[in-house]
């Protein structure tokens, strides 16, 4: 008998607004979003950043870590990343700030913005549209429009390459064409092994999704940019498969969660982990977390999943993707709509209301 997972129609019953498509679209996103960015008019930048700032919330606030990892990796300059409705103090007129979201609508996002104009930093503004648009229309701002019409938790490509290919051009960060094009040939081969025509038997993720169906998944990055991962997959499960997950990273887990697993067997039987691990790990972080599995012993079950490729890109991006995926098996699996956010829906109508009696 096939696997749920492989049923016909299974796509029409679980995902009737298309999450699916819209995953296995990424690769081609992701190309379309290198072209936006490479056509784009580059505004030449008045100062010397000292500081690059990302201010944006959910969907739109983690393509900030992933940008945040590659200029710590390879750039000269610190990133922030802000989500919430105020700037640091030492954000200035030597900060680049990138103000992203993709409705262009989210007020926290438009309160960095307003903040960061008070200040003279160098904006550069990115929305499918909205306020944050109208906004920077008016009032001279650089702006980079990206396609509408699709979940922004969907539209990473988009939030997350025109960053780095303006990076790029500013020569804030080098020149990392291979490693894009790289990337794309890895997600397109991730779209092939992971997506919804690829059997159960030969599909990590869909395997991945069955294994942790009905748990609650712990995800530990191995450190560096497997932190920032584990978070954008905790996020997936949350609004996709609307279930709890949380994230941690080694080594700062085993400072304080570590202990949590003396308790767990008392806490909860159904604790699930998922390492997300890299090749080029150190011997402290593969003994850390060879000793940690060893301590959670028979309190969860254990995963591990590998970045591939060469690039940093091409493991945050590979590692990301097949999370997406899983996401939305498990939400097959749950029986929820990956599509829907509806709790979201109602704090942001609700703020929307104090606003206007404000
Ligand atoms: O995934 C989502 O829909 C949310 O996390 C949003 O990204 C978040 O609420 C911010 O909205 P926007 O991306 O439109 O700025």
């Amino acid at each position: 008998m096939a696997h749920l997972l492989d049923e016909q129609g299974v796509l029409h019953t679980a995902d009737p607004r298309g999450m699916m498509a819209l995953t296995l679209d990424f690769p081609s996103q992701y190309e379309r979003a290198v072209a936006i960015a490479l056509e784009w008019r580059l505004p030449a930048l008045p100062r010397e950043p000292r500081l690059v700032v990302v201010s944006g919330m959910g969907g739109s606030g983690i393509g900030g870590d992933y940008l945040r990892a590659l200029f710590e990796a390879l750039g000269n300059l610190p990133v922030l990343v802000v989500r919430d409705y105020h700037l640091p103090h030492c954000a200035d007129d030597h900060t680049l700030l990138f103000a992203v979201s993709y409705s262009g609508n989210t007020e926290e996002t438009l309160a960095c913005y307003a903040e960061a104009r008070a200040r003279n930093a160098m904006v550069v503004a990115i929305s499918s549209g909205g306020e944050l648009q109208a906004r920077a229309q008016m009032e001279g701002i650089p702006h980079l429009q990206v396609p509408s019409g699709q979940p922004p938790r969907t539209a990473l490509g988009y939030l997350l390459l025109p960053m780095v290919v303006l990076c790029e051009r500013w020569h804030l960060l080098p020149n990392l064409e291979q490693a894009r094009i790289r990337t794309l040939q890895r997600l397109v081969q991730g779209r092939d092994h992971w997506g919804i025509s690829t059997p159960y038997e030969q599909n990590p993720a869909k395997q991945l999704a069955s294994a942790l169906h009905g748990k609650l998944p712990l995800l530990y990055g191995s450190g560096s940019y497997r932190a920032i991962v584990a978070t954008r997959w905790k996020g997936q499960f949350n609004e996709n498969a609307k279930q709890h997950a949380f994230a941690n990273t080694f080594p700062e887990l085993n400072h304080n969660e570590i202990l949590g697993w003396v308790g767990a067997k008392q806490q909860a039987k159904n604790f699930a982990v998922v390492a997300l691990r890299d090749p080029d790990e150190s011997i402290q972080t593969r003994t850390r977390i060879e000793v940690t599995r060893q301590l959670v012993g028979d309190a969860a079950d254990w995963h591990e999943v590998w970045a591939e490729g060469e690039s940093l890109l091409e493991r945050l991006l590979t590692l990301t993707y097949l999370g997406d995926f899983v996401s939305l098996y498990l939400a097959y699996l749950n029986g929820v709509d990956p599509y829907t956010i509806d709790y979201i829906d109602r704090l942001k109508a609700e703020l929307a209301k104090l606003m206007n009696r404000e």
